[in-house]
């Protein structure tokens, strides 16, 4: 498995990551936990050292999964998760459903540590941006962390351009994570120019559309699966981004690739600091995911897909209304 650094940091993770929020939430019922540690150690086996979670996926319980599969072999693995998401049950109620207060973080990083089996996080994000609090005490408090050793690197996710500058004035940010695929291009606009000036690695996070590029999407479970909730994945949204997956599918047989391969080469060839972090349950797709490191595409095939993607129009935003306000977003 090839290695990337992410950034000027000395951060060093397998080109592609493992994303485990959908083991557990998000993609309908959580899978069956036993089978996902094991899916999580043949990761391990293949080569992947890097481990994408969050507080809020279960809430809680795809830490404790995480944590348990990686246990035996922590020491040679980064793990990185998430805080500042508000989970009090009267959270909707009193606005943005968001906490990135100071003492918050400290609170969320002992829990995490507790359910991740470990007393360092390798990365630790904040999840969105939180208006209620200047982006500085945050840095402030994650730097706390650091100089305590609980956690090594400092994270962001969806952060604009802006906030970017000011949390890496405070604490040197190692990743910005947001996300990115060859349907979702927002982080073009100002995000990656700023993270590759200032020496911050990228991880898209969707790297695949959320399966939807894969071209294998099958129907959602109405009740616990997130992606019913989004624009992009009303059924007539579907219908009118099959020109994605159509195209896509061409190109792949072209290169004797699959549409996943070719989504993830894609990502890969745009700069040599991003890493992406598709999610599965499932080996296979596991196995042919990492396969993407081996699918090299020419400067004529970048070309190509570039002039193809900009003649489609993507139906859809990519989040539910509610999740789109909590993005923060360039002046
Ligand atoms: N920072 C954030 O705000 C944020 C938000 C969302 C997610 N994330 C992180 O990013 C990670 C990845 O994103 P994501 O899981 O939302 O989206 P994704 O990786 O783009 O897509 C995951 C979906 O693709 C399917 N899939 C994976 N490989 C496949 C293949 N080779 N062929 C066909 N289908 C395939 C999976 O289904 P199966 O499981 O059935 O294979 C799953 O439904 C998450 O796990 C999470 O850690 C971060």
């Amino acid at each position: 498995m090839k290695k990337r650094k992410l950034g000027s940091s000395d951060l060093e993770v397998s080109a592609i990551g493992l994303g485990c929020m959908g083991m557990s939430f998000g993609y309908g019922p959580p899978a069956n936990k036993q089978e996902m540690i094991s899916l999580i150690r043949a990761a391990v086996d293949q080569g992947v050292t890097f481990f994408d979670t969050a507080e809020v996926y279960g809430p809680f319980t795809n830490e404790e999964l995480v944590g348990e599969a990686l246990a035996p072999v922590r020491e040679q693995v980064v793990i990185a998760t998430k805080f500042g998401v508000n989970l009090e049950p009267s959270a909707a109620k009193d606005g943005p459903p968001l906490n990135s207060r100071p003492e918050h973080i400290r609170q969320v990083a002992e829990s995490s540590l507790r359910r991740l089996r470990t007393d360092v996080i390798d990365l630790f994000y904040q999840h969105r941006v939180d208006p209620a609090v200047p982006i500085e005490e945050v840095a402030g408090a994650v730097k706390d962390l650091i100089r305590e050793g609980k956690v090594r690197h400092f994270g962001l996710s969806e952060a604009a351009a802006k906030t970017i500058r000011r949390a890496h004035s405070v604490q040197p940010v190692t990743a910005v994570q947001s996300e990115y695929s060859l349907w979702t291009r927002d982080p073009e606009v100002e995000v990656l120019s700023t993270v590759e000036e200032l020496g911050i690695g990228f991880i898209p996070w969707g790297p695949l559309g959320q399966g939807f590029l894969t071209g294998k999407l099958d129907v959602f479970d109405g009740n616990s699966d997130l992606r019913t909730t989004c624009p992009r994945f009303t059924p007539e949204a579907v219908k009118a981004n099959l020109a994605v997956v159509g195209w896509l599918g061409a190109f792949a047989r072209r290169k004797h690739a699959t549409p996943a391969q070719i989504s993830l080469a894609w990502l890969l060839a745009r700069k040599p600091w991003i890493v992406p972090i598709p999610g599965t349950r499932k080996l296979k797709r596991l196995q042919e995911n990492l396969g993407a490191c081996e699918v090299e595409l020419t400067a004529a095939d970048l070309t190509e897909i570039e002039s193809a993607f900009s003649k489609i129009t993507v139906q859809g935003d990519r989040l539910p209304e509610e999740h789109m306000k909590l993005i923060d977003r360039p002046d």
